[in-house]
């Protein structure tokens, strides 16, 4: 799948953002090595440390789904009553959680402004020197 498309699903993902405490609506889009595609949003709460970023939400859900074999993931976000007028790169938090899961020099963070302008990071430039777990080698809870 083209980072193009991926990025549009990541948009459409961004429509459902809850985000009534910041206006900083995310959307993100992970691509699995089979072709399946999970969209996140983010989903924030009163209690703010409750809050859980779009990233998170669709590596989440992938692997409470059984999926744990990851490509790529397309982010993009911004103030809501601004349009999104950055690149919105993901958070400390969810660097750690993608190098749980993804190849650190394969996986690719691609972050968007629009559709057709973004920024392509490897999950090693984006957290280095990170311990990549290698889940879908079989650590921890591979069935
Ligand atoms: N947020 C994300 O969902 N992903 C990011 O990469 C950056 C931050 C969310 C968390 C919070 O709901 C809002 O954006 C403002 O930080």
């Amino acid at each position: 799948m083209t980072n193009e498309r991926l990025l549009e699903l990541a948009f459409e993902a961004r429509e459902r953002a809850y985000t009534p405490y910041s206006n900083w609506k995310v959307g993100a889009a992970l691509l699995c090595k089979d072709g399946t595609v999970f969209l996140g949003c983010n989903i924030e709460n009163s209690g703010f440390s409750s809050t859980v970023c779009a990233e998170r939400t669709a590596i989440f859900k992938a692997i409470s789904e059984g999926y744990y074999d990851f490509e790529k993931i397309a982010v993009v976000g911004g103030d809501e009553t601004e349009g999104s007028k950055g690149y919105c790169t993901p958070c400390g938090v969810c660097r750690q959680v993608m190098s749980e899961f993804c190849d650190p020099d394969t996986f690719e963070v691609i972050c968007g402004k629009t559709v057709d302008d973004y920024k392509v990071f490897t999950l090693r430039q984006m957290i280095p020197e990170c311990n990549f777990i290698a889940a879908s080698d079989g650590y921890g809870f591979k069935v």
